[in-house]
């Protein structure tokens, strides 16, 4: 899932000089949740320095863009990024006001100082690794020095950065990821996460349970815990006890103001019994899991290096829809990896039919530098690939709006979220992540409220007070 959006240029904004007190950095997140959470953190750690966050790049002093390595076109959008950066920075140096450029998340850890040959505009480069360095790397910038920080420290990851205070938090709203878990050993053949994101790492129980405390106080009534294996965390509960993710999501529970549990995104490995047990038992544990597959092809799921065959996944979701019948199933696919011929395709779309997604994202294959995938002979031609996305995209799509529509006329819980485009509406959210439209007087932000859903929209459901 990639947050696609271009820097715009607002020619009005104020050109006087930065004084030390007023500094402002401007973000830009592309990729995944985590790297939404990274940046929030970041922020965090900048404004301890003395920056403010800004929405308005011209009156930026450091522009921060935090990027996404998945696929090749994720990764070439930083370049084009770059460019606009370059001729906004030339345009500023005119006026005589600098402004200083870092390139952080993935493509920096993949990349390194690669980047600042092919984009001199670029003052430092810090990979996800040792963002607990941001600081002292924007410090040496700021002297003058090009900084590439990219170096591993994994244990590190997790300690330095300051916790963002409570009123911040509560800006951001009644939603919140957590990040419990990161990197990833999994080495699936496609993949770039294990070399950009490093080794599977766990927080520690007491670190977690801390943060999750600090955003239930600030008003956050929703926690979507974060790992690129999520469901890989383990850690040690009261006396040495071996924990993994469920008695974790049930340690969690317990925290008075949370309302609402979530996790993504799972591996079908990890999955134990206690991670089933906690959907049993934990109301407030979302019936919704986001459970990527990849492919129906038993052949091709080997040749990514997945350790799971299609029948395998297909005994995961029935044993936890034996416990949570209203579980919702989403996941990821992609088409067109080396070597996929038409049967191997039609193993996937048959593995689609078998599931039935309420939600899933997929993929064209992107050969990635340094991944085993990419020195596989055999690549599929561009054109198969679009037919096979088409027609992928076309069954899933299908199966989100009949699932949408299956909810019309029932009562559901919504949280609401935010205010909604028109006068007189909220919007929050289903069970399954869904926005729901709700009348501003069915409830205020951060309530769980009841409604009844009088239509499906494309993207969300109406409703009426019940
Ligand atoms: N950690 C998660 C997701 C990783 S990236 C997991 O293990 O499932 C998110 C999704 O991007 C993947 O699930 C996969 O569907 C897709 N993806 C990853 N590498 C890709 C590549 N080289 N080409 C196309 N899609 C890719
Ligand atoms: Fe990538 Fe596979 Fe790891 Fe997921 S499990 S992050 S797809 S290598
Ligand atoms: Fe992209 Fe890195 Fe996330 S490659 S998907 S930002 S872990």
């Amino acid at each position: 899932m990639e947050l696609n959006d271009t820097i715009t240029h607002d020619e009005t904004a104020p050109a006087e000089a930065a004084t030390a007190s007023s500094k402002k950095v401007f973000m830009k997140t592309y990729g995944c949740q985590m790297n939404v959470y990274d940046s929030q953190r970041m922020s965090d750690a900048l404004a301890v320095e003395g920056y403010q966050p800004t929405e308005t790049i011209d009156e930026a002093d450091l522009v921060l863009i935090n990027t996404c390595h998945i696929r090749e076109k994720a990764a070439e959008k930083v370049y084009s990024q770059l460019g606009r950066l370059q001729k906004m920075k030339k345009e500023r140096a005119a006026l005589g006001r600098d402004m200083m450029v870092g390139v952080a998340g993935c493509v920096a850890q993949a990349e390194g100082d690669e980047i600042i040959r092919r984009a001199p505009v670029v003052d430092l480069v810090i990979g996800p690794q040792t963002y607990h360095r941001l600081p002292d790397v924007v410090r040496k910038a700021r002297a003058g020095e090009k900084v590439v920080e990219t170096e591993y420290a994994v244990e590190d990851k997790f300690e330095h950065l300051p916790t963002a205070p409570r009123k911040v938090v509560r800006s951001r709203g009644v939603t919140a990821f957590l990040t419990v878990q990161e990197g990833c050993d999994k080495f699936c053949t496609f993949c770039v996460v294990p070399y950009t994101r490093g080794s599977e790492v766990s927080r520690p129980v007491a670190q977690i349970v801390a943060e999750a405390r600090q955003l239930a106080e600030a008003g956050v009534r929703e926690v979507t815990l974060l790992g690129q294996n999520v469901n890989a965390w383990h850690g040690e509960g009261p006396a040495g006890a071996e924990w993994g993710l469920g008695q974790l999501l049930f340690e969690l529970a317990k925290i008075p103001g949370i309302a609402r549990l979530r996790y993504t995104t799972s591996h079908p490995r990890d999955i134990d019994d206690a991670l089933i047990e906690a959907h049993r038992d934990l109301d407030i544990l979302m019936p919704y899991l986001h459970l990527p597959v990849q492919s129906g092809s038993d052949r091709i799921l080997k040749a990514m290096n997945r350790k799971h065959t299609a029948a395998d996944y297909l005994r995961l979701i029935e044993r936890i829809r034996a416990v949570r019948p209203d579980i919702a199933m989403s996941g990821d696919f992609i088409v067109g990896f080396p070597g996929e011929t038409d049967e191997d395709f039609d193993a996937t779309m048959q593995l689609v039919r078998e599931v039935d997604y309420a939600q899933a994202f997929s993929f064209k294959y992107s050969p990635r530098p340094g991944t085993p995938g990419a020195d596989l002979g055999s690549h599929v031609v561009e054109s198969v690939k679009d037919e096979r996305l088409q027609l992928l995209q076309a069954l899933l799509f299908k199966q989100q709006r009949d699932f949408a529509a299956s909810l019309v006329g029932r009562e559901l819980d919504v949280l609401v979220e935010k205010p909604g485009r028109e006068p007189g509406q909220r919007v929050g959210r289903s069970p399954w992540l869904q926005p729901v439209i709700v009348d501003e007087n069915a409830g205020e932000i951060g309530d769980i409220v009841t409604v009844r859903i009088t239509k499906a929209g494309s993207n969300s459901l109406f409703s009426e007070p019940v």
